[in-house]
């Protein structure tokens, strides 16, 4: 598959079917993301590939943080529960994090870095027919999240991403194109 045309028809996917995602799948994805570039190579990029128990606690520990904002307990259990389910029932999921350098310069490349590896293996994913959905957000440093994917102390979790197989593929959403964004400086 061209480059170009996976980059334009790359979607984030938000229905999987039901098939598995094998391991080996999922380690060409890995081998893709961290052929990342990367300034002074510090390789931050750290990777957690779930099963369905840490998907299911990582969905309760966000599922939480959901029910927090209905009143009734019954209803606020169901949220949580909705959630952990639908985690849980995820074909694959993987968290991805960065070791985080004592210098800020230093933090933001990597964390630059963490993201231009997480492109390649969406791209990846996507040339192998697979789909892909970032997800980020404050559930990302919870104690309940962090300790669902096992992330130690100095990692910061800077994105998960869900993966399968694409049960449909969304319209493309609106860009602006490039050229109106684009400043030519003599
Ligand atoms: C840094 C980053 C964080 C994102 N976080 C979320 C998220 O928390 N929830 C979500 O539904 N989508 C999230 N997305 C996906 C975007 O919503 C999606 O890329 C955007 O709507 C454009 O759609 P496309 O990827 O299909 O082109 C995130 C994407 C990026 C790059």
């Amino acid at each position: 598959m061209d480059i170009i045309d996976a980059i334009h028809a790359r979607r984030s996917i938000r229905e999987f079917t039901d098939r598995e995602i094998g391991r080996d799948e999922i380690e060409r994805l890995l081998d893709a993301a961290v052929q990342a570039p990367n300034h002074r190579m510090t390789q931050p990029w750290r990777f957690y590939v779930l099963g369905p128990e840490s998907r299911r606690a990582y969905g309760a520990a966000l599922g939480a943080r959901k029910a927090k904002r209905v009143d009734d307990p019954e209803a606020a259990q169901a949220v949580l529960e909705k959630v952990a389910d639908k985690h849980a029932s995820l074909p694959a999921m993987l968290a991805v994090s960065i070791v985080l350098d004592d210098n800020p310069e230093i933090r933001e490349e990597d964390y630059a870095a963490a993201y231009m590896a997480i492109e390649n293996l969406s791209l990846a994913a996507h040339a192998l027919g697979l789909g892909t959905h970032i997800k980020t957000g404050a559930v990302m440093d919870d104690p309940r999240s962090r300790e669902a994917l096992g992330v130690p102390d100095g990692e910061r979790v800077v994105a998960t991403i869900e993966l399968g197989e694409p049960a449909g593929i969304p319209d493309p959403k609106a860009r602006v194109s490039a050229g109106e964004l684009t400043v030519w400086v003599p």
